[in-house]
């Protein structure tokens, strides 16, 4: 029996070795040596061990871990040494400032110095007794502090026990923090569960370490880093900070891969600009690198003032975060509709940059962070992303804020602003008629498979819009040669082409048309799809949802676009005045109804060039018509269309005895359709 113990005991040792190594390998080093589910099988054992053997559980277990039950409220513990801040820099000057300073102090011509990210977490002091962690406390008033020593306990990169030789007494400085990719993690999970999202990694690190259940803690993503030792007992220092922190290291404490040694103030400022370039890339937030003098005697002979060492110096990026008051809520209409409200701020700093206007998203976005005119608000521009308002400080409310409401006309042209359900943007349903959208609306009309209006770049149709004298599709086709002739960089010769293909664009089909009009969600194949069903623009213009959906691949969404557009009279008006300027089309009979026309159905074969007709156009002339055009002959060809040059489809076509037309005998056909 007593062997048995004995050995029990011996492999509850074991894995509780193994496990450590593990968690060592994974959390300190960031290099994981073996799968998870071997860690979690060694976990489970040691668990089942610790139940059947409650006395084997020792403090420093594996399994100890996962927290302890909640306590009342959190041990007051004195430092004893002072946790004191430092003092900041923001300006290359006030680094200068500083080296010159401890150099006169030191008599020195150039100073070592080492150099750490300055992490964005919280300040902990972790006390180890015999290599044994004993508290952990958080910084307090930099003299008292709370004992979170069993929420600390649940941080894995947090030596329970010491590796090789630690002193009697040891007391060790670092922060506490969360990774950018587990932050992003655990508030998906909180918004999964209908928990409140914590604003960034510091504040979630900050919640989890006060949390008073450990157990809470435990599932918290919290991470650790050293960066000083305060006190060490019946063991010499090493003679440097940088010395210092390998020492940590080698007894188990996770230290920053970033930590460097340079001389003089260049080296600083070098670091500084290295560190800075890299934040963005960096698994966790700094807020800027901390210098300290190396030499630790030196350290000592330049002390203190005002509780802050004169040894040490944070140089601070420019804050990313900053409150300041939202004044009033704008609604901007983007390129293709989209109403974007926009935080008008008094004007603040963020990262550097002075920032008046801050992106709001959307008004759902607004609703969900439930933020208010007037309100303080927390905004945020990291690195070069656009500014953003992340949150509103209701403390801070007097009573006089209002809540936004989306204007229901739109701000730029008063057309009616739509908002499907599928989508959190509200839209200007204005879209041939909204200057806002203007420019696109008219290069989407101008295009190639649109209405195909040759030479209609997007320079001209800038100048156009800028000068007022086009504002939708219709004012082209009333441009006149003395109009565009005065343009910028625009001669006699090329406004004449121009005239000349916007001309030439009134002769289209039914599905260009559509197509042209830009509706959301139409494309070609759609609009296609529109013209043979429908076969003219007024039965368009009226079809209902329900009917609108008895078009192939027409679902909710594109049927509600489509009624939304039409709905709007200032699209409707637009679409009068094109007709009126003599845009046209050949009539086609709509598949809907019954009595197609005779051409429907039929397949055709082009070969050869056409006189008059481009391959394209002849192709949707047919196609608007109800016909199929194949590339090859075959006995289920009707008309092989054949132009000059024609080549092996015509002979084809006469081996088969197939009916061949020219471009004269194709309009007629196309006419009496
Ligand atoms: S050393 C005597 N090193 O910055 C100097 N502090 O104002 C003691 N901090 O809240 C601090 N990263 O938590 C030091 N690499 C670093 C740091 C760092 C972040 C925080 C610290 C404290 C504040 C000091």
């Amino acid at each position: 029996m007593v062997d048995l113990r004995d050995a029990i005991a011996a492999r509850a040792r074991e894995l509780r070795a193994q496990i450590d190594r593990h968690n060592y390998s994974y959390y300190v080093l960031d290099a994981p040596t073996v799968p998870d589910a071997e860690y979690d099988r060694l976990f489970r054992e040691l668990l089942e061990l610790e139940r059947q053997f409650p006395e084997l559980v020792t403090r420093d277990s594996p399994t100890q871990r996962v927290g302890a039950a909640p306590a009342p409220e959190f041990r007051q513990v004195a430092h004893r040494t002072p946790m004191l801040s430092i003092h900041n820099a923001f300006s290359d000057q006030d680094v200068e400032a500083f080296d010159r300073r401890a150099r006169k102090e030191l008599e020195l011509e150039e100073i070592e110095y080492a150099l750490e990210p300055k992490f964005d977490g919280l300040a902990i002091s972790l006390a180890y007794v015999d290599g044994m962690f004993e508290v952990g406390a958080t910084r307090g008033d930099g003299y008292t502090g709370e004992d979170v020593s069993a929420n600390l306990r649940t941080v894995r990169s947090i030596p329970l026990r010491l590796r090789g030789e630690p002193p009697r007494r040891l007391e060790v400085r670092g922060e506490v923090i969360i990774n950018r990719a587990d932050f992003l993690r655990m508030n998906a999970q909180q918004r999964q569960a209908g928990e409140k999202e914590f604003m960034n990694p510091r504040n979630a690190a900050a919640g989890s370490l006060r949390q008073l259940d450990p157990r809470m803690t435990a599932r918290r993503p919290l991470r650790f880093f050293a960066y000083a030792i305060a006190e060490q007992e019946d063991k010499p220092l090493p003679a440097t900070h940088s010395e210092c922190l390998e020492q940590l290291r080698r007894w188990g404490f996770p230290v920053s891969v970033e930590v460097r040694v340079a001389r003089g103030f260049e080296g600083l400022l070098a670091y500084y600009r290295d560190i800075g370039a890299r934040r963005a890339s960096l698994p966790y937030e700094i807020d800027g690198v901390v210098y300290k003098v190396n030499r630790l005697a030196d350290q000592a002979r330049l002390g203190f003032v005002s509780r802050e060492p004169r040894f040490a110096l944070a140089h601070k990026f420019p804050a990313e975060e900053v409150l300041t008051e939202l004044i009033d809520i704008d609604v901007q209409v983007g390129r293709t509709g989209a109403l974007t409200p926009v935080a008008r701020l008094k004007p603040v700093v963020v990262g550097g940059v002075t920032v008046t206007n801050a992106t709001l998203h959307n008004e759902d976005e607004i609703a969900r962070k439930d933020i208010r005119i007037g309100d303080t608000v927390i905004v945020r521009r990291a690195g070069d992303v656009i500014p953003e308002v992340v949150a509103a400080v209701p403390e801070r409310r007097n009573g006089q804020e209002r809540r936004f409401v989306m204007p229901s006309r739109c701000p730029v042209c008063r057309s009616h602003v739509v908002r499907s359900e599928e989508e959190a943007v509200a839209r200007c349903s204005g879209g041939l008629y909204c200057p806002a959208q203007h420019k696109q609306a008219l290069l989407h009309f101008a295009s190639r498979r649109a209405m195909d209006i040759d030479g209609l770049g997007e320079k001209l149709v800038d100048q156009l819009v800028a000068s007022d004298i086009v504002k939708t599709p219709a004012d082209l086709y009333k441009l006149g040669l003395v109009a565009l002739a005065s343009l910028e960089r625009m001669g006699e010769k090329s406004a004449a082409n121009l005239l000349s293909a916007i001309e030439a664009s009134k002769t289209t089909t039914l599905a260009r048309f559509i197509f042209a009009l830009g509706i959301r969600n139409v494309g070609e194949a759609t609009a296609k799809d529109l013209a043979n069903h429908f076969g003219s623009i007024e039965a368009l213009m009226m079809a209902d949802e329900m009917q609108l959906q008895q078009v192939p691949d027409v679902g909710p969404v594109v049927a509600t676009a489509i009624r939304q557009f039409f709905a709007e009279p200032n699209n409707r008006e637009v679409v009068e005045q094109l007709r009126a300027a003599g845009v046209h089309w050949p009539q086609q009979a709509a598949s809907a109804k019954k009595g197609v026309g005779t051409l429907a159905g039929k397949t055709f074969v082009l070969t050869g060039t056409l006189p008059s007709l481009s391959r394209e156009e002849a192709k949707d002339l047919l196609e608007a018509a109800g016909s199929k055009v194949s590339g090859s002959v075959s006995r289920k060809t009707d008309y092989v269309v054949a132009g000059a040059e024609a080549g092996s489809k015509l002979d084809r076509a006469r081996e088969l005895g197939i009916a061949v037309i020219d471009e004269d005998q194709l309009r007629r056909l196309l006419r009496s359709d």
